[in-house]
């Protein structure tokens, strides 16, 4: 709502004064824009004034007030808990998680791979036989805010971590960090000394964050079409 009564501000093209200085424009005059809007969007910034200087500057105040509202909001948000639960994966909840792998991999990793690499990687349509095998077989960890999974991993015996993905929904929340406290949690109780993942373009940042370094470029073909990762490791203090 306010941001239509910004947009109808805007596009009623406040008329500059004589001077040309940063106060021309300071009401925004014509159709639907009274200075009972103007108090309304002030009321709701916070009690600073909102200047309608040219070049659209009511854009930039507004979603300067409204973001420190809205990160305020959030980290109060925060504070009541949002909490990330960490359980071992179901039986049935196989279709669940190639939704998570599907959207981290369309709407996170597409910013660095190609649609034709993205399709490659995460097909629409995937053969479910195959798919429940694999996650049968890693067993992972998955994560659940609200009832609802938004991520998982798993840790093999080696050490080896085949599959990380946190739900395009949900990037940056803390969620991958959690789901990595897990593995390194498991990897201690069941005394592996090292982690290993072949990681994309996308997670290197995050892995290295996380203290693991590059071993190896790699270029793996998926369904014909290369897509390029890294194995990277991460060697953990002795078990003695
Ligand atoms: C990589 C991935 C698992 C990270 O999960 P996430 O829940 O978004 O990560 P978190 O919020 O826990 O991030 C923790 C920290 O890691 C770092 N980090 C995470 N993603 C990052 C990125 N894209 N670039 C740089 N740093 C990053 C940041 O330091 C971040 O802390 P901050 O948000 O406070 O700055 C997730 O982005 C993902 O699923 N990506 C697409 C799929 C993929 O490539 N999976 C890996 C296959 S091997």
């Amino acid at each position: 709502m306010v941001l239509w009564v910004i947009r109808r501000c805007e596009a009623s093209k406040p008329r500059p004064e004589a001077g040309g200085g940063a106060m021309n424009g300071f009401f925004c005059m014509g159709r639907g824009c009274t200075n009972a809007t103007v108090r309304h969007l002030t009321a709701f910034s916070g009690g600073s004034t909102i200047y309608f200087f040219k070049n659209n500057m009511l854009w930039r105040f507004a979603f300067f007030w409204l973001g420190i509202y809205a990160s305020g909001l959030g980290f109060i948000l925060g504070l009541l808990g949002t909490s990330v639960h960490i359980r071992r994966f179901q039986i049935g909840e196989e279709a669940t998680l190639y939704g998570v792998y599907y959207s981290a991999i369309h709407r996170i990793a597409s910013r660095d791979y190609s649609q034709e690499q993205i399709n490659a990687w995460a097909p629409a349509e995937v053969d479910q036989i195959l798919w429940e095998e694999k996650i049968q077989r890693i067993n992972p960890f998955v994560a659940v805010i609200d009832g609802v999974v938004v991520g998982y991993t798993d840790i093999q015996p080696s050490g080896y971590i085949d599959h990380f993905f946190v739900s395009g929904n949900r990037p940056r929340q803390g969620i991958g960090a959690n789901l990595m406290g897990v593995i390194h949690q498991e990897a201690a109780q069941r005394g592996i000394t090292e982690l290993t993942s072949d990681v994309s373009l996308t997670a290197q940042p995050f892995f290295s964050k996380f203290g693991f370094h590059v071993v190896e470029h790699r270029f793996p073909k998926r369904r014909g079409v290369v897509i390029p990762n890294a194995l990277m490791r991460k060697i953990l203090a002795c078990s003695t």
